[in-house]
């Protein structure tokens, strides 16, 4: 038994005193502990090594104490996985030297066996588990596969991902092909993430705000819908899609559990669109946790009377930004825990 379950009550839609509280990011470089690691080794070295992969995870949960932890790894090892060469540079991110531009180049990507290629991620789960001891639920992620794709095509971030968007517009029989292996390995990952511990997984769309939203119905949330549908027999399923308010209403009868809101869209928006029986996550402006703590107190316990108390999980609208002061992010997970309806 889970000592505090807030998270997955709210996910199930039960009335709560307070709503939980996590943050997306929440195992990252603002925290010392972390770039002490991060000094030591590089990124997917403690991507793939269990015992670092579980600490980084449990660090936030012992400073902030949030009430969920999200396992500390990457959407990219699922390309890196899938024979697409994936390096994390500082100063840059994510590069991939061999992007994807041709029908030949999708020929070449494969959708692996799981346990032979990421079987780390589940060692990994099965650690963070132990040093959990049943305090607060573990959620689990992927991308999703425009997402990945992205990524896969451009070769690194981008402002636009034009030639992402370029290969999609371009060359769609061969972009449908490399989303659909994205999407079957994406599957077999996450039931295998689920059966590996977590209570909980979440797709990250984090690019799909760039796509039109008759592109976004064809390239990304097609294959979102299909993971929706794969999972949700299995674990509860929380969809966040950056950018992807005008989605919301097709998303809140798809399946999925939760939806992720960022800072964009307004509460009332959000719940008007979703027809308010959904429950929600999000979406305190990342930049806000830049504001002194009395004056996030303030602001989160506005968000909290707009969201209403249930159905609800307080985060931010996007990941944790590395310059943010670790009290800062304390005041916020403190301001939810003080919360009085
Ligand atoms: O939320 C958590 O605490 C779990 C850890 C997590 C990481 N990446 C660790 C990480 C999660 C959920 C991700 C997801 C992820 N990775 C996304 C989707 C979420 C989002 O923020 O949109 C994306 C787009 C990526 C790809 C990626 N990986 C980027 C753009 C970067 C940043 C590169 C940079 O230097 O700014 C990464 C690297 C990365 N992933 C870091 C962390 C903590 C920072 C680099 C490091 O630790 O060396």
């Amino acid at each position: 038994m889970i000592k505090n379950d807030l998270f997955l009550k709210a996910l199930r839609g039960e009335t709560v005193e307070r709503p939980p509280v996590w943050m997306m990011r929440q195992a990252g470089r603002y925290l010392p502990e972390f770039m002490a690691l991060k000094r030591k080794y590089d990124f997917f070295t403690r991507c793939q090594t269990p015992e670092l992969a579980s600490e980084i995870t449990v660090q936030p949960i012992d400073i902030i104490e949030p009430d969920a932890a999200i396992l500390f790894s990457d959407i990219l090892v699922i390309p890196q996985a899938m024979n697409i060469e994936v390096q994390m540079k500082d100063g840059i991110g994510p590069w991939l030297p061999n992007p994807i531009r041709t029908p030949a180049d999708v020929d070449w990507v494969i959708v692996p066996q799981i346990q032979d290629t990421l079987g780390y991620v589940m060692e990994a789960i099965k650690m963070t588990k132990e040093k959990l001891a049943n305090r607060v639920p573990l959620i689990g992620f992927a991308g999703s596969p425009w997402t990945i794709l992205c990524y896969a095509v451009q070769g690194q971030g981008s402002k636009n991902f034009d030639k992402a968007k370029g290969f999609c517009f371009t060359q769609p029989e061969a972009a449908h092909q490399l989303l659909q292996k994205i999407t079957d390995t994406t599957i077999a990952y996450l039931k295998e993430k689920v059966a590996a511990g977590v209570n909980a997984v979440q797709v990250f769309d984090s690019w799909g705000g760039m796509l039109s939203p008759v592109d976004y119905q064809e390239f990304s949330w097609k294959y979102i819908q299909q993971i929706v549908d794969a999972l949700k027999e299995h674990t509860e399923v929380i969809v966040f899609g950056k950018g992807c308010w005008f989605a919301l209403k097709e998303m809140a009868t798809s399946g999925a559990t939760a939806l992720g809101i960022d800072w964009t869209c307004s509460a009332q928006n959000a719940r008007y669109l979703t027809g308010g029986n959904i429950t929600l996550q999000g979406n305190f402006d990342p930049s806000r946790l830049l504001s002194p703590p009395a004056e996030i107190k303030k602001m989160v316990t506005q968000m909290i009377n707009e969201f209403g108390k249930d159905r609800y999980i307080v985060n931010l609208g996007h990941g944790i930004l590395p310059n943010i002061p670790v009290e800062n992010a304390k005041a916020f997970v403190d301001a939810v825990k003080s919360y009085q309806s």
